[in-house]
């Protein structure tokens, strides 16, 4: 017998074996595909065919709508995804979270500083950013928590009840089911970034994924590589020395001012006392007269009805408690920026093309920022450090920069925390470069890289876009900046 007929002669057994093994097969990937393509018809439904106002080209692949996080009170929130500009099945998925508490991904993060169609002047329309993050990565920007742009919950308490802990697990919630809906995405390498009081989010939800991780649960794995944060807010401590420390360095308040906040101010212990209050509050006022957020760039002068305004008039409100409580607000976000996105967010095309707000689920207005998420939030976690330390003992990639004319989280109190993670150096602190320009410094330690952008204020993306690029990059591709 020829051995190619042989093939067809099998004993009895093994004939019977392998037909239940090609019926189990169908099965299984019958069940596969079947719930593959759930997914799929979920995922097209989100799929964005163009927002009003939108550039005809080039095209962007986008994706938007809710992410149930918790059935029992009715928590969802909203994102919106961009796949990358090439090759998306080879890149990396990048998310990316503002801070406040209370501001959203989509007005700031996505729609004024690195996603692909930014809110142009005066609301008008979209604008294609040729600095958007998604040229090496996935990018899917969060509305979180809840309460926050068009997330919500159908259980109002729940607002009054936010934070840390609580963002980290509706985040942690959120990208599990995301998975789900865009599970081509499960095998990917996984960041996340953020900047400002996304300093607490982004380490808090690495640590929540991390721990996780260790379940065993294979379809809730997510493949967490590591994370960048900007400008963050890190370590009450250090943060406010830092705070104190830049205003004088950069000539904003006297040495008088300067030398009493160092006699009565206590910096580790969060509650200051009435005399440190008063002496900060020296330093509030005169930041009040110029940008706080980028003190060399002109003052916003708009009339602003958001929440820089909140917090001027909470500044000025002679209650202590609130004062007290105003110290503690990173908002970082100013009303000439997200004026315009307020006005485009809330066109009923837009949000009918957006796939938000279905159903009139998210009351009233869309806000960059919420007031009263600022201004109810439990600020119960002083500092992450400790988090770094365990996640750098876990071999994640760590970057945090700071654009260094920031007076709110400034460059000497992320220097100090740094510091204080007492790590090995490996690089020594030098310029690095861009287009033949010191676009900044950085320093490589032995699990962790800072960097400066020179120049740049609180959102480095909006005031430096091709740096911001360019940092952005070499840390997803994990290769070294330009040191000439
Ligand atoms: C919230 O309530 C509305 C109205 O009952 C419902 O349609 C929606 O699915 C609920 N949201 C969640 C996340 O359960
Ligand atoms: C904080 O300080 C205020 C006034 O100095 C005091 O009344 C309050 O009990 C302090 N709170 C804590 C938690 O130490
Ligand atoms: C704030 O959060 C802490 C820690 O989760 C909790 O112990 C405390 O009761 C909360 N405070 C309020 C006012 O909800």
């Amino acid at each position: 017998m020829a051995p190619e007929a042989a093939r067809w002669f099998l004993p009895q057994t093994a004939y019977i074996h392998n037909l239940i093994s090609v019926l189990l097969f169908l099965l299984l990937t019958s069940q596969t595909l079947h719930c593959y393509s759930d997914a799929y018809s979920e995922q097209e439904a989100d799929r964005v065919a163009f927002l009003p106002g939108q550039p005809r080209s080039p095209k962007v692949s986008q994706f938007s709508g809710y992410i149930t996080v918790n059935r029992q009170s009715g928590r969802a929130l909203f994102y919106w995804f961009f796949e990358a500009q090439a090759l998306p099945s080879q890149k990396p998925l990048l998310l990316w979270l503002n801070g406040g508490p209370g501001c959203s991904s989509i007005g700031y993060g996505a729609a004024s500083e690195l996603g692909p169609l930014r809110v142009s002047m005066y609301g008008t329309g979209l604008e294609f950013n040729k600095f958007a993050w998604n040229k090496e990565a996935n990018l899917l920007f969060l509305e979180s928590p809840v309460g926050v742009g068009f997330s919500y919950t159908n259980t109002s308490t729940d607002l009054s009840k936010l934070n840390d802990g609580l963002v980290a697990e509706d985040a942690y919630n959120f990208l599990v089911n995301w998975f789900e809906r865009f599970p081509q995405y499960k095998n990917h390498e996984f960041y996340i970034s953020g900047e400002s009081y996304a300093g607490h989010y982004v380490p808090q939800l690495a640590d929540l994924v991390y721990e996780r991780n260790k379940d065993g649960n294979a379809n809730r794995y997510i493949k967490l590589k590591g994370f960048i944060v900007g400008n963050p807010l890190t370590d009450d401590q250090y943060d406010s020395k830092g705070l104190a420390e830049y205003a004088w360095s950069h000539a904003v308040v006297s040495d008088e001012t300067y030398e009493r906040i160092k006699k009565v101010c206590n910096f580790k212990v969060s509650n200051w006392t009435d005399d440190c209050d008063e002496a900060m509050s020296t330093v509030f006022s005169q930041y009040h007269e110029i940008d706080i957020y980028n003190i060399y760039a002109p003052k916003c002068n708009l009339a602003q009805s958001s929440t820089a305004a909140v917090v001027d008039n909470a500044l000025e409100s002679s209650d202590q408690e609130q004062f007290r409580k105003r110290i503690r607000m990173f908002s970082g976000y100013d009303a000439c920026y997200s004026s315009y996105a307020e006005k485009y967010f809330n066109q009923p095309d837009v949000q009918k093309a957006f796939h938000a707000n279905v159903n009139e689920m998210h009351p009233g207005k869309w806000k960059v920022c919420s007031d009263s998420i600022l201004r109810s939030y439990n600020f119960s976690v002083l500092s992450v450090l400790p988090i770094y330390s365990k996640l750098i003992e876990a071999g994640l990639r760590i970057w945090l920069y700071s654009g260094d004319a920031d007076g709110r989280v400034p460059v000497i109190g992320s220097r100090y925390c740094v510091e204080a993670l007492g790590l090995p150096i490996k690089r020594d602190w030098q310029p690095w470069y861009l287009n033949r320009q010191v676009a900044g410094r950085f320093v490589e330690y032995h699990g962790l890289t800072m960097v400066t952008i020179r120049g740049a204020g609180h959102l480095v993306p909006l005031n430096k876009p091709a740096e911001g690029l360019t940092l952005i990059d070499t840390f997803l591709l994990d290769e070294q900046l330009l040191t000439h």
